[in-house]
């Protein structure tokens, strides 16, 4: 009987694996590497390791606001835009070893007529919904606004700087309607409304679907955050979503009468991973049908959290009208934050994937070992299931304590002691020689190779790489025990060890040489730079790397000679953290600095917001109670949210407030406050808030409480 998470997954004719199609409007940072790439690399070369039938598709999103909101700022077309920076990824993954069987892009003709087909093919099935709107129009510009075009206060948080489709300060998704004082970024003017028409794909209809396939079938392989959106979003109750937009750039709507549409972005974007797929079909001679169409088929989607929505519940019910296979599971990635605060290309908070190559990889001798240095830290903090958080010194440490003195060690000294006590190559071993040390080690070889494998089948890549490494410091351990330099010292009259001696030493080198052997086959997906100059040194060729050699102590043939040590990494000095952490600071300094001034942090003049007018009825919605501050502490690493317990007589609530930088948590205890007590509850840094303060701003911008002296749970009204 099988049972369990050892139950052995039946293995699929093929898979195709996919990274989210990066925007080409600008260069991508390393959160985006660990977020979505990366993994999907190390699955890939897993994979490839096995043997099996993978073709890996990503390639850069070129439609979209994102790339004409770029042109405009870079005064120049979008079209110049994509060129540009679909050049730049393309070849900034290459650098880092993202091992793309193919890298596409949305504007070229095959995908426009792969997404127009896909369309056509839904719209004939009466599977799309035409319906009237009114839309928000910039008379001026003399065109309709994309959701990113309109900005305006935030109704959740008051920020003046949320954008139609959401607010970045406090991360409401948001409709354009919502916003206060809606302004076209175009004109700057508030923009007009205008009846238009468009498709929509009626989501609702397919929520008892969704609801079975993700919450049901997937309930126990899915990720937790993952099942957690979708929760939230079908338990809150599907709604019908455009699919096509009045925009020039984009795909066009290929009906009549549809002059000026074109789909939306997120409708064209990901049947981008078909278009990709075709594409690489055709240049390699295969068929790209059974990876879409065959149920066979394992298909994975490598995202970031910011995704998740898109890949489980809009694609899967386009997919699904289309005839074509599901995704197997959407591996979904937190965020990683760096050095304290969240990335953020646009305020020069983060370190481009182009950066790092420039700084460490083209500069460096030999950079493919900063390459892999890079995949090292992001996999060992990667983001799988909280927010994590990149940090030079980090990076440093885990460079220079495990990398280079646990991993690299291992592999430097059992070449260097080969050299010393076995002439160079390799020597031979007695199975009836074995003792309990030697047999212990060919047992963790083959234990670790196990777990690896149901980790990396398991998307956990963290505990995977954590595995590797341990077996390298079982390495170093067993090493230590043996001390075959001692047994060195055993020798006859003519300074040579004994026989014995030397039976001894061969035995313990052969074990430290095979496990280097092992070790560059364990850790090639995660590293595979380093695995390809461990076969350098071996003398193997990279066949040797295949999985099916792991756990194997005959890697090596007896007598065969090996090349020197060659060095695998390299230390990070003090100098070249201090150093980053400075670049960091002036370049976000200066991004700042040159934002304009809506979306520049600091406020010149307070802004009065006079909300539109509501009806008592809207107002009697709302439950009002005062309470008691019994509890106050920081909320890690968000400067601005303190959490809260309150008590409310009956009751007390946790209530994450966005207060902190106003108020110490030591100072509030015992304040009075006045409480929204039935605001939906919503998760703010994991910690679910249940309800809402009222604060005051005085004349200097300061958030102050509004006092009242009555018993707890009074109603206020
Ligand atoms: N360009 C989107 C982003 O960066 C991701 C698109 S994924 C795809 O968030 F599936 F639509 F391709
Ligand atoms: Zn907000």
């Amino acid at each position: 009987m099988v049972c369990g998470i050892f139950a052995p997954m039946k293995t699929p004719k093929r898979y195709l694996i996919t990274s989210a199609l990066p925007y080409a409007n600008g260069p991508k940072h390393i959160g985006h590497l660990a977020g979505a790439y990366l993994p999907a690399d190390i699955y890939v070369r897993y994979l490839r390791a096995q043997k099996r039938d993978v073709a890996f598709v990503c390639g850069s999103d070129e439609h979209g606001a994102a790339i004409t909101i770029q042109a405009i700022k870079e005064k120049t077309t979008p079209k110049a835009i994509v060129d540009k920076y679909h050049a730049l990824l393309e070849s900034n993954m290459k650098d880092l070893g993202i091992s793309f069987d193919i890298y596409h892009r949305t504007s070229s003709p095959l995908h426009h007529e792969t997404a127009q087909e896909f369309f056509t093919l839904l719209y004939n099935q009466g599977a799309l919904d035409l319906k009237e709107s009114e839309q928000y129009f910039d008379e001026a510009a003399n065109t309709f606004l994309a959701d990113r075009y309109i900005t305006g206060t935030c109704p959740i948080c008051s920020s003046d700087k949320a954008y139609g489709d959401q607010c970045e300060k406090c991360g409401t998704s948001l409709s354009p309607e919502q916003l206060i004082n809606p302004k076209s970024t175009l004109s700057g003017n508030p923009p007009s409304k205008k009846k238009t028409t468009h498709w929509y794909l009626p989501l609702d209809k397919h929520e008892d679907f969704l609801r079975q396939w993700i919450l049901e079938e997937h309930q126990n392989d899915w990720k937790t955050n993952v099942l957690g959106q979708c929760k939230s979003w079908i338990d809150a109750g599907l709604q019908p979503r455009a699919v096509t937009r009045d925009l020039e750039w984009g795909v066009k709507v290929p009906l009549e009468n549809a002059e000026g549409k074109v789909l939306y972005v997120w409708f064209d974007a990901p049947i981008g991973y078909i278009s990709a797929t075709k594409q690489w079909a055709a240049d390699n001679q295969k068929d790209w049908k059974p990876y879409w169409y065959d149920n066979d088929t394992k298909l994975v989607h490598f995202i970031g959290k910011d995704n998740i929505v898109f890949h489980c519940i809009i694609f899967p019910a386009m997919l699904k009208l289309h005839g074509n296979i599901l995704p197997d599971n959407v591996p979904s990635n937190e965020f990683m934050n760096l050095e304290g605060d969240k990335m953020s290309t646009s305020r020069g908070w983060s370190i481009e994937m182009d950066e790092y190559i420039n700084d460490f990889v083209k500069k460096d001798n030999g950079g493919d070992m900063m390459v892999d240095a890079l995949r090292y830290y992001l996999t060992a903090i990667a983001p799988e299931t909280k927010d994590s958080e990149f940090t030079w010194k980090g990076f440093q440490d885990a460079l220079n304590s495990e990398l280079v003195a646990i991993f690299g060690n291992f592999i430097n000294r059992s070449f260097v002691l080969m050299h010393k006590l076995c002439n160079g190559k390799v020597p031979p071993i007695h199975s009836e020689l074995l003792d309990e040390k030697d047999k212990k080690l060919i047992i963790d070889i083959q234990t670790s190779k196990e777990t690896i494998q149901s980790l990396i089948e398991n998307y956990k890549y963290r505990d995977a790489l954590f595995e590797v490494i341990d077996l390298a410091r079982k390495g170093n351990k067993y090493m230590q025990e043996k001390e075959p330099w001692i047994a060195a010292k055993q020798t006859d009259e003519n300074g040579v060890p004994t026989k014995e001696a030397q039976q001894k030493i061969d035995a313990t080198m052969h074990c430290c040489l095979q496990l280097s052997a092992n070790l560059a086959i364990l850790i090639n997906p995660f590293l595979p730079f380093t695995a390809k100059k461990m076969c350098h040194m071996m003398k193997v060729v990279d066949k040797m790397l295949e999985w099916e050699n792991a756990g194997k102590m005959n890697l090596l043939s007896v007598g065969y000679s090996l090349r020197a040590p060659e060095l695998l990494f390299r230390k990070i000095e003090d100098a070249e953290v201090q150093e980053q952490i400075e670049k960091l600071k002036i370049k976000s300094k200066k991004m700042t600095e040159a934002m304009p001034q809506n979306e520049n942090q600091q406020k010149t003049e307070k802004d009065v917001v006079v909300k539109p007018e509501i009806q008592f009825d809207d107002f009697a919605k709302i439950d009002l109670k005062t309470g008691t501050i019994v509890a106050a502490q920081k909320v890690e690493k968000a400067d601005k949210l303190l959490q809260l317990q309150v008590d409310l007589g009956t009751e007390q609530r946790t209530i994450v407030s966005g207060i902190a930088l106003h108020h110490q948590p030591e100072n509030i205890i015992g304040q009075k406050v006045v409480v929204v007590t039935n605001l939906a509850p919503r998760k703010m840094r994991g910690i679910e808030s249940n309800g809402m303060i009222l604060m005051a701003e005085d004349e200097n911008g300061k958030l102050v409480f509004v006092n009242s002296e009555v018993s707890n749970g009074s109603n206020v009204s």
